[in-house]
């Protein structure tokens, strides 16, 4: 038998159309579906039309109800089991052939079990539903910067979230061709259906869940969960953890960041990348409007929660946001905290564990200062204020295509992406941190950003409020040690002739009430716009232990001029007691990492622990 008769042969065993002509894929689809058994298999095109079809199909399925299409035309609310509402950190793995690649911040099993184990869950775990396959591009079609991935699904909510979070479609096919490389996504909600047997609104199991990287061969098995980023699986998985691998192989970064853009009164560009934790507010910051006193300027959004940069041919840093849409926490998002998220969620968006009003609207804690007198709320039940609950699950999240976003800046799409100028971290600290310090080097922002803490929020499973070290916003999302993920910082910095340079912030600083003593929000511009002069060369800065800080008449204070210099003292000022803390948790993480903790991170170490004279 010829090769090309062999390839009609398999596209026609698994019902493959024209388009798809790539015998891996194809295979690989074949085995796939003779391992979960499922009903029938569909080759997703990405058209508004299939995407219509499938919404209507789970709106009859009770997975989405149709929101009021007056006040949120093309409008989807989705409420997930109870016990399927947010990324399974427990559960998540990273199986490298050896133990000592996944490093101590990861979960591990050895690939050999994990197969074992794997092959034995999916065995028949589509039986009664359909798999889809979901083509799609993480950056913009054909980017240098860009990669392509395949997910087999068995949930048409994930279909549809994949179309609005990545470029999905036909048109990956043309980039991927005969044999294009391509990461495979696998993805089971784990309920198969037996016969006759009448599914649930929210499949998944409830008891098993598993969320495997396996790094070496760049391949994702995802098991149980339909859940955000366990299940959107071009987003986590992908574009962070197999991707930290991929960067640190091929002499990149894949970052948990934002991506926006500064442009001055005098029509001035600066790009900057921003890494905070989960549910830290990077929405709001990567979308945030100047306030008043900021006359001219403009801020405007690449990304909202994931880079990939690599170094330029002009010695420079250039960002992409892989990603096409935006999977924001929705409570807390409101006209005064996001008024460009407000607008960007007026229609075409599918929101996910939020309250349902009376009139077919949505609702969450945070959007209006009184709640609607009625609610459903995101468990089904009746709601009513001081009832006691939150009507909204608080890691409730809206996904909505990137160009509903009034902010979008015109360079979203550019295969080249945008130069870089500042990396900033962030953590959500009550005490310690100060609002902003510039650190003294490339290595000692290095180590500033692998020594990040943060109190836990619910974007994961855990102790919401717990401090934990989480460097670069990563812990969850690196696909390696993060000993030598801190190295592959290190010699990045090798690597491009003009260097970002680094900042850390903390917007969470309390005052002794344990009210914020920052307003955050749009107010952070302020501090935004230091950065900004201090990357173009305009603003002084002070030395102090931690790095380069603004004394307060360095931040412009138009609009906000009540705050006083004793407030911004109270926010930028070093505590030894607090830093002694401090240094003892860095010296507790460090110990953690072990071995691998680079030399020059130790350094680094030793030089903060003289400048505070511990
Ligand atoms: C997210 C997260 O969903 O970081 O972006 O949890
Ligand atoms: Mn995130």
């Amino acid at each position: 038998m010829n090769q090309p008769n062999a390839l009609a042969m398999l596209a026609a065993a698994v019902g493959a159309p024209t388009f798809v002509r790539h015998a891996d894929l194809l295979s690989w689809v074949r085995r796939i579906a003779e391992l979960t058994k499922p009903q029938r298999i569909h080759w997703c095109d990405g058209t508004q039309e299939e995407y219509e079809a499938l919404c209507t199909e789970m709106v009859a399925a009770g997975t989405l109800k149709k929101l009021n299409s007056e006040k949120r035309p093309g409008c989807y609310l989705a409420w997930s089991d109870p016990s399927d509402v947010a990324r399974v950190e427990d559960r998540t793995f990273i199986c490298s052939e050896r133990q000592e690649s996944a490093g101590p911040t990861n979960n591990w099993v050895a690939p050999e079990e994990m197969r074992k184990t794997l092959s034995g869950l999916f065995e028949g775990c589509m039986i009664g539903r359909t798999l889809y396959v979901v083509p799609f591009s993480m950056g913009p079609l054909g980017s240098p910067i860009a990669h392509v991935g395949i997910e087999l699904t068995d949930s048409p909510y994930v279909v549809v979230s994949m179309r609005i979070m990545t470029r999905m479609g036909k048109a990956v096919y043309d980039v991927l061709g005969a044999d294009g490389g391509f990461v495979p996504c696998l993805h089971s909600v784990g309920a198969p259906l037996a016969p006759g047997q009448k599914d649930v609104s929210w499949p998944c199991n409830r008891d098993t869940k598993y969320i495997v990287h396996f790094p070496e061969t760049r391949e994702i098995w995802s098991y149980g969960s339909g859940y955000g980023g366990n299940a959107l699986l071009g987003k986590k998985c992908f574009a962070l953890r197999i991707a930290s691998v991929m960067g640190r192989d091929q002499g990149w970064l894949a970052e948990h960041m934002l991506v926006l853009g500064v442009t001055a009164p005098d029509g001035e560009k600066t790009y900057v990348t921003a890494a905070f934790p989960s549910a830290c507010g990077k929405t709001n910051f990567a979308m945030v409007i100047p306030p008043e006193g900021f006359e001219g300027w403009r801020v405007s959004t690449i990304g909202d929660d994931i880079a990939w940069i690599k170094p330029g041919p002009d010695g420079r840093f250039y960002a992409i946001n892989p990603e096409a849409g935006y999977f924001g926490v929705a409570p807390g998002t409101s006209e005064e905290s996001n008024p460009n998220a407000m607008a960007m969620l007026r229609e075409n968006a599918i929101f996910t564990n939020v309250a349902l009003t009376e009139n077919g609207d949505v609702w969450w804690e945070g959007m209006s200062k009184t709640p609607p007198g009625r609610l459903t709320d995101w468990t089904g039940q009746a709601w009513e204020p001081g009832c006691g609950r939150k009507a909204a699950h608080p890691n409730s999240r809206f996904t909505v295509p990137s160009t509903n976003c009034p902010s979008l800046d015109p360079e979203w799409d550019n295969p080249d992406g945008v130069p870089i100028s500042a990396f900033i971290f962030g953590g959500r600290r009550s005490d310690t941190t100060p609002l902003v310090v510039q650190a003294f080097s490339w290595d000692d922002g290095v180590y500033k950003a692998a020594t990040m803490g943060s109190e836990m929020t619910a974007a994961a499973a855990g102790k919401v409020g717990e401090v934990r070290r989480d460097p670069f916003a990563m812990l969850p999302f690196c696909g390696y040690h993060m000993g030598d993920y801190f190295q592959h910082w290190l010699n990045m910095g090798q690597k491009v002739k003009h260097l970002p340079r680094i900042f850390n912030v903390n917007w969470f600083r309390t005052d002794e009430h344990g009210k914020f003593a920052w307003p955050g929000f749009g107010q952070n511009m302020r501090v935004l716009k230091w950065v900004v002069d201090r990357c173009q060369g305009r603003a002084k800065a002070t030395e102090t232990a931690l790095g380069w800080q603004p004394e307060y008449h360095e931040i412009e204070w138009r609009g906000l001029e009540n705050f006083s210099h004793g407030q911004f003292w109270s926010i930028m000022s070093v505590d030894a007691q607090a830093w002694e803390r401090e240094l003892k948790s860095h010296d507790e993480f460090f110990a953690k990492i072990g071995d691998r903790l680079p030399k020059a991170i130790r350094l680094q170490r030793e030089l903060l622990g003289l400048r505070l004279g511990a």
